[in-house]
Order: structure tokens, then C-alpha cells, then sequence
């Protein structure tokens, strides 16, 4: 199984981004584990700032991995683009969020993505990517 692994603008910061809401380790480092964790498992990851970026990877990985692990950061809130994208592929995306959205802003509890995503793990910390993982493995 392939799985591919969108992050969206500033997940890059994580580790030094406002530790009180997204914690204090790297996506890198919490990426080595996930790799290690789960060796059946092809990754893939794909960080970018650039909306039109994220687009371009959404299409170039849809149509020949298993499943997509997005999580579009700010774009979430925003982006009609990436929704689209969504739709125009094949694989499935599960959206993921480290901090639990509804309980932030309400610009946050707006999502363009949960509409077209197979399914949607929110609020778990950086765990929320494992629990992605493990959702493709038993679907
Ligand atoms: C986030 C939540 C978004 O609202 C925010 O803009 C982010 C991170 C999360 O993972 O909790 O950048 O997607």
C-alpha cells in the first residue's frame, strides 16, 4: 500500500509553531516514526505554502497511490481549488488536523475538504496522521 502524505503552509513550523496548540516535535521527526511504525506501508510526503502546489501534487500522486493523508492547514478554511482537486482523483483522502478545529475560531469549523474526503480525524495532535494511516490499513 502507497500512502501519500499533503501538508499544507506552515505544518513546515511544526516544532517551533505555537507549541501550546501544535506541539513541540517536528513533522520530520514524527514522520521517522510513522515510517518506522508501519514498514508495510510505502510513504510518500509532500510539504508546501503554495496552494497551486498542493493542487499539483493532489493530481500527480491521485491516480496511482492508495490513499492521500491531506491536511491542507489554512486552505482547509479557503480553498474551493483543493476541494475540486479532491474530486477529480481516484485515490481516497482522509483529512486530518493535529488541533481539533471546532473547538478553535469559527473560521476554522468551515472545511472544503470534509465535504469530498473519505473520512476526517481532527484533534488527535500529530497522532492524527497515525490514526490515518491505521483507517487506509483496515478500509
Ligand atoms: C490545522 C488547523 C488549521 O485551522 C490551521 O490553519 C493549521 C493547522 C491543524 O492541523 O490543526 O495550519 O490544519
Amino acid at each position: 500500500m502507497k500512502i501519500v502524505v499533503i501538508n499544507g503552509p506552515n505544518l513546515n513550523l511544526l516544532g517551533t509553531r505555537e507549541p501550546g496548540i501544535y506541539g513541540d516535535q517536528t513533522f520530520e521527526e514524527y514522520y521517522e516514526s510513522l515510517i518506522s511504525d508501519f514498514p508495510q506501508v510505502t510513504f510518500d510526503y509532500f510539504q508546501s505554502n503554495i496552494e497551486g502546489a498542493l493542487i499539483d501534487c493532489i493530481q500527480k500522486e491521485g491516480f496511482s497511490c492508495d490513499g492521500i493523508l491531506l491536511n491542507a492547514a489554512a486552505y482547509t478554511h479557503t480553498s474551493v481549488g483543493i476541494g475540486d482537486a479532491i474530486k477529480a482523483i481516484d485515490a481516497p483522502v482522509i483529512e486530518i488536523h493535529i488541533s481539533n478545529t471546532f473547538s478553535r475560531e469559527d473560521f476554522r469549523h468551515k472545511s472544503y475538504i470534509s465535504p469530498v474526503a473519505k473520512g476526517i480525524i481532527v484533534g488527535f495532535g500529530l497522532e492524527s496522521y497515525r490514526l490515518g494511516v491505521e483507517a487506509f490499513l483496515k478500509s
